[in-house]
C-alpha cells in the first residue's frame, strides 16, 4: 500500500522574491513518471516539507495547464515558511497533494465571476482568476478585487495590470497606508464593492484572506444582494497529515483539509458565527 504521507522529491525550478517577506518558488517533481502524473484544481493545495524542519499547507498559484512547473508563493511568518525562504534554485524539498476541494469554476460560467482577496489571500485566488482569464468567453463579467495593509505589500503588480486591460473585466484595490505611487483606492476591501459592476443575481463571488475580512465582505455581498450559496470561502487552519485523519483543521464537523478550504458559505455559516471557530 502507498504510504499517503510519503513526499516525493521536488528541485526548485526557479525562486522569485515577490516583496518584504514574499517569494515564489517554481517547482519540478525529479521523478519525470510524477511529474507527468501530478494535476491540480485551482484552489487546491500541495504539503511542503522540509526534512528535519516540518510540512506545511500552501496553495498552488499556477495554472493547471501549466505542464512544465507548479509554483507556490509563501509568506515567511515561522519556523517552516521561513526555512523554506531560504532555499535556492536547484535545492529539493518534499511535496504531497494536491489536496483538498477547489474553487467552483465549472458552476461559475456563464456568470459573473467576483474575487476578493485580502493580504496574502490572494494566493489561491490566482490559479482561478489565471483559469477563468485563459478561458475569457465562457464567463461574464470578471472583478478582481484586493485589499492589502500597504501599498508596499501589493505583489504581482503587472499581473493586475494586465487583468485590467481585458474586456469585460474590473480591478479594484485598495491599501490602508500608501506610498506616492499608489494610483488605486484608500482604506480596506469594504470601499472597493460598492464601485464593483456586476450582476448580483448571476454571479459566483470566490471570497479568500483573513476569516474576519472574508465574513465582513459576504455581508456586504449580500447586503448587495448576492445568494449565500454563490459565496465560496478559502479557509486557513493548522494542518498536519492534510487527508482528514488527525483533526486539526476541524471547524465543527468539517475538515478544511478534505472538506475544503474551499467551503460555500451556506454550508458554514452557522459555524462561522460560533465563538473560537
Ligand atoms: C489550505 C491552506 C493554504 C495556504 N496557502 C498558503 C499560501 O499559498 N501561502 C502562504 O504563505 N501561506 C499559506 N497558508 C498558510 C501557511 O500554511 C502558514 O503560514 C504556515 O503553516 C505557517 O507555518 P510556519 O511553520 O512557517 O509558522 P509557525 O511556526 O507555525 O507560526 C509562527 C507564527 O506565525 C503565525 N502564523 C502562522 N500562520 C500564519 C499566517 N498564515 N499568517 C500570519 N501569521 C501566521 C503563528 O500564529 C505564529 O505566531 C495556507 C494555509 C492553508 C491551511
Ligand atoms: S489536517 Fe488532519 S484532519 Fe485535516
Amino acid at each position: 500500500m502507498i504510504n499517503p504521507y510519503l513526499p516525493q522529491e521536488a528541485e526548485i525550478v526557479e525562486r522569485i522574491e515577490e516583496a518584504r517577506d514574499i517569494f515564489t518558488l517554481r517547482l519540478r517533481f525529479t521523478d519525470p513518471a510524477v511529474h507527468r502524473a501530478y494535476s491540480f484544481a485551482p484552489g487546491q493545495f500541495n504539503m511542503l516539507w522540509l526534512p528535519g524542519v516540518g510540512e506545511i499547507p500552501i496553495s498552488i498559484v499556477s495554472d493547471p495547464e501549466d505542464e512544465h512547473m507548479y509554483n507556490h508563493t509563501i509568506r515567511g511568518v515561522g519556523r517552516v515558511s521561513n526555512g523554506l525562504r531560504t532555499l535556492r534554485q536547484g535545492d529539493r524539498l518534499g511535496v504531497r497533494g494536491p489536496y483538498g476541494r477547489g474553487w467552483p469554476m465549472q458552476g461559475a460560467v456563464g456568470r459573473d465571476v467576483v474575487i476578493a482577496t485580502g493580504g496574502l489571500g490572494c494566493a489561491p485566488a490566482v490559479s482561478m482568476i489565471n483559469y477563468v482569464v485563459r478561458r475569457r468567453e465562457q464567463f461574464g463579467r470578471l472583478i478582481i478585487m484586493q485589499g492589502i495593509k500597504h501599498s508596499n505589500d501589493l505583489i504581482w503588480r503587472s499581473s493586475y495590470e494586465q487583468w485590467a486591460e481585458l474586456p469585460d473585466t474590473q480591478v479594484l484595490l485598495a491599501a490602508g497606508e500608501s506610498g506616492p505611487q499608489w494610483p488605486w483606492a484608500q482604506g480596506n476591501i469594504m470601499v472597493l464593492i460598492d464601485r464593483a459592476d456586476f450582476d448580483p443575481e448571476n454571479c459566483t463571488a470566490m471570497l479568500c484572506g483573513p476569516q474576519g475580512m472574508m465574513v465582513a465582505v459576504t455581508d456586504h455581498l449580500m447586503a448587495r444582494g448576492v445568494s449565500d450559496d454563490d459565496i465560496w470561502l478559502s479557509m486557513e487552519r493548522n494542518m498536519q497529515c492534510a487527508i482528514g485523519h488527525c483533526g486539526h483543521c476541524q471547524i465543527g464537523a468539517k475538515f478544511v483539509c478534505r472538506d475544503g478550504p474551499v467551503f460555500n458559505y451556506a454550508e458554514i455559516a452557522d459555524l462561522l458565527s460560533e465563538p473560537g471557530l
